[in-house]
């Protein structure tokens, strides 16, 4: 569905907030995220307001230092870690906490946004069409100049929107296999689901 008048003005407003408020080297990423997001929700169909909100906000915490970041995590109350599993979760931190931080500066906007900016890092079991975007538009924008992700951008055309969420998981996990680099332990649950659904999916059309 097209903008309104109304849904532009507030989409101004947030470009005017992350501007401000991140590097101009992770605005630059972000813009990037933005234009892939609107791309991939005018293509499969998405609320076009809702990723482009997600989109500039998914970094909203991104700069915060990783003693700010778990401070965060004790105020949100985001869950008992351990120090050590913080420790292990930075990277991952600033998606979790960036939800409630931005929902605090930007409380009208639809829940659903919060939700696909906590787990554009992670993903999840139940990923809505609008979490599949953000967290495909996170990897793919084209200012992460990473030759394989570029690869997929270029086919991504040709992709359903779950082919894409696939090749997009798929390929952070070889990432992480490839680099030595620990993996969250939902991550494998997540992996598992997946091929189980494409298990199944292929059963069906057989
Ligand atoms: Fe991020
Ligand atoms: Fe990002």
């Amino acid at each position: 569905m097209a903008l309104n008048e109304s849904q532009k003005q507030y989409l101004v407003d947030i470009h005017s907030a992350v501007e401000k408020r991140l590097s101009s080297r992770r605005f630059f990423h972000v813009k990037g995220v933005v234009d892939t997001a609107q791309k991939f929700a005018k293509r499969y169909g998405v609320d076009e307001f809702s990723a482009i909100a997600a989109a500039y906000l998914h970094d909203w915490d991104k700069e915060h230092s990783n003693e700010e970041l778990i401070e965060l995590v004790k105020e949100y109350k985001l869950g008992d870690f351990s120090e050590s599993e913080l420790k292990e979760y930075y990277p991952l931190l600033h998606a979790w906490t960036g939800a409630f931080s931005a929902l605090k500066e930007f409380p009208e906007l639809p829940t659903s946004v919060f939700v696909a900016i906590s787990k554009h890092t992670t993903a999840a079991k139940d990923m809505s069409n609008l979490d599949k975007i953000i967290y495909c538009a996170d990897m793919l924008e084209p200012s992460r100049g990473v030759k394989s992700l570029d690869k997929i951008a270029a086919k991504s055309k040709k992709l359903t929107l779950d082919e894409l969420y696939f090749t997009c998981f798929k390929h952070s996990m070889k990432y992480l296999l490839k680099h030595d680099k620990q993996i969250y332990p939902p991550s494998i649950d997540i992996w598992n689901e997946l091929i189980r659904e494409r298990n199944a999916d292929c059963k069906q059309k057989r």
